[in-house]
């Protein structure tokens, strides 16, 4: 499971099974994810802020009043931050702090703050456990759809045996990775090109054309919030990378062509947004070109199709592409769709009275083998979702998941 760009909120309260949490920590990071380590008092008495600091690369906060962290990332910055607020231990103590409400550190001070969804992995004595009073913590915790994740049963570190355990690093990693793998994508790794290509003429000087990016930008934003694995291979664009996309800048089509065929083999679906250039200059000039005579000749050549490359591969994924046309949409879509021997395509007109290239808004009607469908004019992330929902019974169908 990638966790790429998933901030995750791990609160440690005071119980000797903290240690555990340092464990998770690690699975986390290692897995792609943005940890931030909050403490009680209580938790650094069993294990140094050091270990956490060392394992996330970021310091820990312990203290709601601490002004050097307060300046960095403010406690309602923080609870805005995060994606899943994990709390593992969690002891009866601050499970009852959090069911009446209490704001009296900066861990439930993040739990009451945050719109996020809050886990609790509880840790303790069995008997402490059974007390009717944790009991209730629980029910209330359960009643504000917090998750309860855990405990286990078995051998505790005071010698009883019972409920009470913390479950284990991996078990609870694991529940972190199902708490991500939602939607209708999830688990799905999706390769997505976007933007333009530059295609250069000498070092100050490129061919390009009016591809925004932002209908590839929001596919792969669509796509992730539908629990896939994104990769977006990005032209040269101004757009903020959508939370938790893995984004791999480039320049030209060549260079774009490397990236995707470096990662399809291990893709399920390609989506081809990207409007790269068909030609490239033949060379590109070490030194600025001069101006000399009244015409200048240079001389193009083809560049890859990146798309058809990916669908004529034995293994393909599913493959997905676009096509801008000026007229004659269905034939030219349809010619496309069958010549690259693509899965899906999705075609829109673009020209001054469209939406399309520079807009914010778009519309597209898809062609599939043997049907279409009309997606009127909206904006191009509300047209995205429209997209992918459609797209996802063609592409189950071919997987046959
Ligand atoms: O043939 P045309 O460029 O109109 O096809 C558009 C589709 O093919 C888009 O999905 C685009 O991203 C893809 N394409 C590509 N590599 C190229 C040219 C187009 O992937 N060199």
């Amino acid at each position: 499971m990638n966790l790429t760009n998933r901030h995750l909120l791990l609160g440690v309260t005071g119980g000797i099974a903290a240690y555990k949490a340092a464990e998770l920590a690690r699975l986390l990071v290692k897995a792609g994810a943005e940890v931030q380590v909050v403490m009680t008092q209580a938790a650094t008495r069993f294990v140094a802020p050091l270990t956490f600091e060392a394992l996330t690369g970021n310091s820990v906060c312990t203290d709601l009043f601490d002004s050097a962290h307060e300046a960095a990332m403010g406690h309602i910055e923080l609870a805005r931050w995060a994606d899943l607020v994990v709390v593992a231990p969690a002891t009866a103590d601050f499970m009852a702090r959090l069911a009446a409400g209490r704001a009296d550190d900066l861990l439930t001070t993040l739990c009451v703050a945050t719109k996020a969804p809050v886990a609790v992995a509880p840790a303790m004595n069995q008997q402490m456990w059974a007390n009717a009073a944790t009991q209730e913590s629980i029910k209330t915790l359960e009643g504000f759809h917090m998750l309860i994740w855990g405990p286990a049963a078995g051998e505790q570190a005071c010698g009883d045996v019972g409920p009470g355990r913390l479950f284990e690093a991996a078990q609870l990693f694991q529940l972190v990775c199902e708490h991500f793998a939602t939607g209708l994508f999830a688990g799905v790794r999706a390769l997505i090109t976007a933007g333009p290509t530059h295609e250069a003429l000498d070092p100050v000087r490129f061919i390009g054309n009016r591809s925004s990016g932002r209908m590839g930008f929001a596919m792969a934003q669509a796509l992730v919030e539908e629990g896939a694995e994104v990769t977006l291979v990005a032209g040269p664009v101004s757009m903020k990378t959508p939370r938790g996309v893995t984004r791999i800048d480039i320049e030209s089509a060549m260079q774009m062509h490397s990236e995707v065929m470096q990662r399809v083999t291990t893709c399920d679906l390609f989506v081809a947004t990207a409007a790269v250039a068909d030609y490239r200059p033949q060379q590109s000039a070490a030194e600025k070109i001069k101006k000399s005579g009244e015409k200048l000749t240079i001389e193009l050549i083809r560049n890859p199709d990146i798309l058809a490359n990916v669908a004529s591969l034995e293994n393909s994924p599913y493959t997905v592409g676009f096509a801008a046309e000026t007229e004659r949409l269905e034939e030219y879509a349809q010619r496309k769709r069958i010549d690259k021997r693509i899965d899906i395509i999705a075609a829109n007109l673009v020209g001054a009275a469209e939406g399309g290239f520079e807009s914010t808004q778009n519309a597209l009607t898809v062609f599939w083998e043997g049907g279409q469908q009309q997606l009127p004019l909206t904006d191009k992330l509300r047209l995205a979702r429209q997209f992918i929902t459609l797209m996802s019974e063609h592409f189950y169908a071919r997987t046959g998941t």
